[in-house]
């Protein structure tokens, strides 16, 4: 299972990239506005800045909507860097950009995707990721992992190459969870990885440890 960061914050996609076990980066317009990155020029640039960071995947979203805007944006979004992934939204005209942009060996990754039907379409326009929001899903009171199982049920019984890219993560379990249901990729916040290290025996035993070795030396 591959580890993407969702963040657009350039420190903390440095501290997951140091930690050894980074495999991309997502990011949205949200995450973009957070860290105050405006403007069509900061953005881009701040893509590349990203890219210099990260030996991986990086999803920048398009901002159009209409089928040939999406096109125009998502070949410029391609030529900042190979590493580029076009993400682009779950609607008619993003799957007919998705089947063109893939076919035109771009890759793609389709967003705020919330149900099996969704998927089918994207994975059928030869999308490279999906992505299921799955705590947008939780936060309606819907189960998210479990659209992440139906999903990757269905890929797998027909034989579809898209990988299933769980998003919207809010907490260390769903990584878990994910991974347990067969996500290809999870993409959360720094905060959720790191928590993965945190258990309280383990720092009971390495303080036991440590006493021990002072003890005899
Ligand atoms: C990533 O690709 C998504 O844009 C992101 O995970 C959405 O997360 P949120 O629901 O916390 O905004």
């Amino acid at each position: 299972m591959k580890f993407f960061i969702d963040t657009a914050n350039l420190d903390q996609i440095k501290q997951a990239n140091e930690l050894g076990i980074l495999d991309g980066v997502t990011t949205n317009p949200s995450l973009m506005a957070k860290e105050g990155i405006t403007g069509h020029d900061n953005i881009m640039k701040h893509y590349v800045d990203i890219c210099n960071i990260v030996n991986g995947d990086v999803s920048a979203e398009v901002i159009a909507t209409e089928y040939d805007k999406i096109i125009k944006e998502g070949e410029a979004l391609a030529s900042l860097h190979e590493n580029i992934v076009v993400k682009v939204p779950m609607i008619k005209d993003g799957i007919k950009a998705i089947k063109y942009l893939s076919s035109n060996n771009i890759k793609t990754n389709c967003t705020l995707v919330f149900s099996a039907g969704q998927a089918l379409l994207a994975a059928k326009a030869g999308a490279t990721y999906l992505s299921p929001f799955i705590g947008r899903l939780d936060d309606i009171s819907y189960d998210g992992v479990s659209l992440i199982e139906q999903i990757v049920y269905i890929y797998n019984t027909h034989g579809f190459e898209t990988e299933v890219l769980a998003a919207s993560i809010r907490h260390s379990n769903h990584i878990i969870k994910c991974a347990e249901a067969g996500a290809d990729v999870v993409t959360c916040p720094l905060d959720p990885i790191l928590k993965l290290l945190d258990h309280p025996l383990t720092n009971i035993g390495l303080e036991k440890f440590l006493a021990d070795y002072k003890k005899g030396n």
